[in-house]
């Protein structure tokens, strides 16, 4: 296991970047499986989740290249329809790869999805969203086995506007021979992330961004080469760690449109903000301020933001209440930040946090991916020295994270035990 030590106490300052998507380069590359053909993406962040993409699509028969942050996918000759169980308990976007192959195959087998431990993330709505559109599947000893000789394009409700389910609806439907209608759909941008990839691909789909989405099927796809968009949370996180160290940063690459209401919360908090066309400036005041936040699907407070931004409202002046209204166990990190002097007390989906005027350095262990980073920011404003271990949960979805921070002034570096 590799754990980061981080010296608290250094202000942020610079200018940094954006790396590539997590959350929307995971679907696309998923995504690449329906063309007979190459797909070529840029901007794929370099992160652990990304390389557990490139072993599935290679378990499946494809030839993948990949060189820094450019991977090519050769899907031309797929084998395979079946998931490998054990990347599938890896990581939860393995199972984006049941739409993709249905979409294409008509037929997939996969077991239920890994990922953080954030709740227990079922896959209902995916499956009964499937079986509405003509598939029949079968579960035995957790494996699920789909399959049908035609998908039949329908309209289908969400009960929760859930961003996996949102994007296997459109892998499925992309070759059918008619319309397919997502209503209460996902509204996050890695949906229309994943709307413009297909279309460049020459699949027809309006409608991402909004709660309704229509995808009309066609006959033939083709070579495409795609730039992933900016990863929104990752930017959250930079400016995040400007805000909790009392910095200032210029934050690159970013796309403004995607961090409204992160940068909504700061600017309550105090921070000084100004914006550019794709550049976000961040200037902290000497305090934060205590702020509320709920966490709502798009384009509400993310949840992906919640634990990172308790870490801030741990040395906030003031009480901050949290409610986390989309996983039901995304609190596991808070007995972490206790252990560095943060006063919270969690009641059910309610976070308070009383702001404190110090963290001291401690040693914890990251819980899952967000969870982790919230505990780097801590260590970035303790005093004193800070080992976070299982950092595997971070490194899963942040590229290149301490030689960021070390660029802007932070005093941080890993070891592996
Ligand atoms: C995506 O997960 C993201 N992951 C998550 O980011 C993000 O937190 C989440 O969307 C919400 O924005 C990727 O894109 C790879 P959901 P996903 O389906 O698709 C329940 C990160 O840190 N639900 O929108 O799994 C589910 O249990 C990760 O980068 C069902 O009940 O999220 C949860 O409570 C963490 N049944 C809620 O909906 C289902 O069939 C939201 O889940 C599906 C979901």
């Amino acid at each position: 296991m590799s754990s980061y030590i981080i010296e608290g106490g250094k202000k942020l300052v610079g200018e940094t970047f954006v790396s590539g998507s997590k959350n929307a380069s995971l679907p696309i590359m998923a995504a690449s499986v329906l063309n007979k053909g190459v797909t070529k993406l840029y901007n794929v962040p370099n992160i652990h989740d990304t390389q557990m993409m490139i072993e599935i699509l290679k378990s499946l028969g494809c030839k993948v290249k990949k060189n820094q942050n450019k991977v090519v996918i050769d899907s031309k000759n797929i084998t395979k329809f079946e998931i490998p169980e054990n990347l599938m308990h890896q990581m939860r976007s393995s199972v984006i790869f049941a739409g993709a192959i249905l979409g294409r195959y008509k037929k997939a087998t996969f077991s239920y999805p890994g990922g953080c431990d954030i709740g227990a993330r079922p896959i209902d709505l995916h499956l009964k969203a499937f079986e509405k559109l003509g598939i029949t599947v079968h579960q035995n000893f957790g494996k699920i086995i789909c399959n049908t000789e035609e998908i039949i394009p329908t309209e289908i409700n969400l009960d929760f506007p859930s961003v996996g389910a949102t994007e296997n609806i459109m892998l499925a439907s992309v070759l059918t021979k008619g319309t397919t209608t997502i209503i209460n759909a996902a509204m996050e941008p890695e949906i229309v992330d994943l709307q413009n990839f297909l279309n460049r691909m020459g699949a027809k789909i309006e409608g991402a961004g909004s709660n309704v989405i229509k995808i009309t099927g066609v006959i033939n796809l083709k070579d495409v080469s795609y730039n992933i968009m900016p990863d929104r949370i990752e930017a959250g996180t930079l400016l995040c760690s400007a805000a909790i160290t009392g910095g200032e940063i210029t934050l690159k690459k970013v796309n403004v449109n995607h961090i409204a209401p992160l940068l909504e919360k700061l600017t309550e908090a105090g921070c000084k903000i100004q914006i550019k066309t794709d550049e976000v400036k961040l200037k902290a005041q000497k305090r934060l301020k205590a702020v509320n936040i709920k966490t709502m699907p798009y384009p509400g407070f993310p949840t992906d933001m919640q634990a990172i931004m308790a870490a801030c409202l741990c040395i906030a002046s003031g009480t901050s209440v949290i409610v986390e209204n989309i996983f039901e166990n995304r609190y596991k990190y808070t007995g972490e930040l206790s252990k560095m002097g943060a006063k919270i007390n969690i009641e059910g989906k309610t976070a308070i946090i009383k702001g404190t005027r110090k963290l001291y350095g401690s040693k914890v262990k990251a819980t899952d991916l967000r969870g982790g980073a919230s505990l780097v920011l801590a260590g970035l404003v303790a005093k004193g020295t800070t080992k976070v271990e299982n950092i595997e949960y971070i490194l899963r979805g942040y590229e290149n994270l301490e030689e960021k921070l070390n660029n802007l002034g932070a005093e941080i570096y890993m070891i592996k035990e």
